[in-house]
């Protein structure tokens, strides 16, 4: 007997790993033969290889991306989106009405990624045990700079200068500033609240000690279906030096929950986070919400987590650590949250490590370590083939997801300005998980690219380990 898999037509839009990371676990349904419309930033190697139709659409213009859903319409069941710009611009909206394509993201109005100031004051009156102290400063409510400065000086005062600042809208954490880490005085933190206050509102919250990790759920409108906690790394250096960046690598741990947490940490939030869900939700079901409406960055004190930020789309890197190992057909699960019955989601009992790397100009790594720069690489063709061989080789325990890539007409594969691609290493435990990523990475040639040594190393977690028992001890 011929086995006749069903045809699905899938609308991607996405950029960098992560969409890749997307765009692979489609491909690789084992209950569909799944066609792809990709509409990206630039032309991934990656995606241009697997997708049916490909587009480049470098604003996400959410006119733009509907333009080109309507063109292809007859061919798409459903439609997914990885970056929060065309998410927060309405994109699911402009779609869904101008279009029969269901899809996958929250609609503008349950964007909360949009405004840090809507989302403080929801999690203040929803879970303030969850909401670190926090004010908000807006041009709109001060006719003078001097008089915002000294409203600012006295909540300084109040919190003895350890405070983290926020801008409203997202800025992929460019943005924000802590005390300790991104200015020591009080005239730097004025530098750099007035740099994010020329352009809107600024929010000044206490500073919080304690270990981060990012909660994913995905969400079919009636239920949270959530995933396996990982750990991301922001800062572009190792041991935690440099500035903020997109995240240079993640891990997850072979349970649900990371080594410095404890299970109760992971009920807690899922706690958490169902009261956000139920207060946005209401009674019965609010399909608005369907995708990946709460990533939540916690930090983890010696009192619980507190809430540092809500994403209203999957992480990245945080979601190549998971869809590598779900174990359900990714394709049936976005079937079930459009049909509003995605009640868990079940993934390998495997750690996962993600590794990024970046060109040289990233982070500032060139000025920095200009010793470990070889200039002759710059610019020239990165080389994935060795890399994708230890896929193979490895038995699917490394994955190379290409992000800010570019494949030009000479056929060649050339590093953009942001992370050039990532290895996902799986296995056993983290340490396993760590060396395939590794691996994978050692194997990429050409352009001077370079990447965090230290993500999930035994001596970091250790840290992270030895850090929440010291917090913990303190109550
Ligand atoms: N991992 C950081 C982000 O996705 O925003």
């Amino acid at each position: 007997m011929v086995f006749i898999m069903d045809r699905v037509g899938i609308l991607v839009v996405c950029y960098g790993s992560r969409g890749v990371a997307i765009v692979d676990s489609f491909s690789r349904s084992q209950n569909y033969a799944t066609e792809i419309y990709v509409i990206d930033k630039q032309r991934n190697p990656y995606n241009v290889k697997k997708a049916k139709k490909h587009v480049v659409i470098p604003d996400f213009d959410v006119e733009k991306i509907c333009k080109f859903a309507k063109k292809h319409e007859r061919m798409i069941d459903f439609g997914i989106v990885g970056p929060e710009k065309p998410i927060i611009n309405g994109v699911r909206d402009v779609v869904e009405r101008e279009t029969e394509i269901p899809m996958i993201c929250p609609t503008r109005e349950y964007a909360i990624e949009g405004s840090k100031v809507a989302q403080r004051r929801l999690f203040q009156r929803v879970v303030p045990e969850a909401n670190p102290s926090f004010r908000v400063f807006d041009p709109k409510d001060y006719s003078t700079l001097s008089k915002v400065k000294r409203n600012l000086n006295v909540w300084l005062d109040e919190l003895n200068n350890k405070v983290a600042i926020k801008p409203d809208r997202p800025a992929a954490g460019k943005g924000v500033g802590v005390w300790g880490d991104h200015f020591n005085t009080r005239e730097q933190l004025l530098e750099h609240f007035l740099s994010n206050y020329e352009y809107g509102a600024v929010i000044v919250e206490k500073k919080v000690d304690g270990e981060e990790s990012s909660f994913q759920a995905f969400c079919d409108g009636k239920h949270l279906a959530p995933l396996p906690e990982t750990r991301d790394y922001k800062r572009a250096f190792d041991e935690d030096k440099g500035p903020n960046t997109g995240g240079m690598g993640s891990y997850k741990d072979v349970s649900d929950w990371l080594p410095f947490m404890t299970p109760a940490d992971k009920e807690k939030e899922i706690q958490i986070v169902n009261k956000i869900f139920k207060k946005l939700k209401g009674k019965g079901s609010n399909p608005g919400l369907r995708g990946v409406p709460f990533y939540e960055a916690f930090i983890h004190t010696g009192r619980g987590p507190k809430i540092l930020e809500n994403n209203s789309r999957p992480g990245d890197p945080e979601i190549q650590n998971l869809l590598p190992i779900l174990k359900d057909d990714f394709v049936d699960v976005c079937f079930r949250i459009l049909d509003g019955n995605l009640r868990r989601v079940r993934f390998e009992k495997r750690a996962t490590v993600v590794t990024y790397m970046a060109p040289p100009n990233y982070g500032g790594f060139k000025n920095v370590f200009p010793e470990r720069v070889n200039s002759s690489e710059i610019d020239k063709p990165v080389d994935l083939s060795g890399a994708y061989g230890l896929t193979k080789k490895y038995e699917e325990r490394v994955r190379i997801y290409p992000g800010s890539m570019e494949l030009r007409d000479d056929g060649q594969t050339y590093a953009l300005d942001s992370r050039t691609l990532c290895a996902v290493g799986i296995g056993e435990n983290i340490e396993n998980a760590r060396e395939n990523s590794l691996d994978g990475l050692r194997a990429v040639k050409g352009g001077a690219l370079w990447f965090r040594a230290d993500i999930a190393s035994r001596d970091h977690i250790t840290k992270s380990m030895e850090h929440m028992k010291r917090l913990r001890s303190q109550w």
